[in-house]
């Protein structure tokens, strides 16, 4: 099945922040994932409760989602909110597998400048610009990496990363 540009009705097209109201927006949201997810341990748990929540209170988070490692060198789709999202990307391939690979995290401005099929996977192409974060467990391994996408350009920035670091702690605490 190919992407399709036409938005299904339960998407809306992304609002960019200020600074000041993502921070408002990020602390609300981390008050109630905290809350919610508790002394759970589930890691399944907390993905669709992270994904859920960021989603209700981050009007940008046009995809947000988790994609997984399974130890074959190649990330698999995990919990996510949004259109359709590819199913393998291999390390190494697109954001999510560059930041698999390198455990570092990735701030891209406008998608459609990265060449296609190598620095960036057009799961859909309303997808312009988008922050992926590596996820990591207590004792060290990569649980996989964390993906968000907007339908704007330039909707991401050290706001997003410095409160997106902060939440996803939850899975190496
Ligand atoms: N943005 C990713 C592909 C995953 S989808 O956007 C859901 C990438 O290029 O790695």
């Amino acid at each position: 099945m190919s992407a399709s540009a036409t938005m299904p009705y339960f998407i809306k097209p992304s609002v960019n922040l200020s600074a000041a109201e993502k921070e408002a927006a990020y602390a609300l949201a981390h008050q109630q994932i905290v809350a919610t997810i508790g002394d759970e341990t589930d890691e399944t748990i907390k993905m669709v409760t992270i994904n859920c929540l960021l989603k209700t209170h981050l009007p940008y988070y046009y995809w947000v989602g988790f994609y997984l490692n399974r130890g074959d060198e190649t990330l698999t789709v995990g919990p996510y909110q949004g259109t359709l999202g590819c199913l393998y990307i291999k390390f190494g391939r697109g954001v999510c597998g560059t930041v698999a690979l390198s455990q570092v995290p990735k701030i891209v401005g406008d998608c459609h400048a990265l060449a296609q099929g190598t620095e960036h996977i057009a799961c859909d192409p309303n997808s312009r610009s988008e922050i992926v974060l590596p996820v990591m467990r207590k004792d060290g391994s990569l649980l996989g990496v964390f993906d968000v996408d907007s339908s704007e350009v330039a909707s991401f920035d050290g706001v997003d990363l410095r409160w997106l670091e902060r939440i996803l702690t939850v899975f190496s605490l």
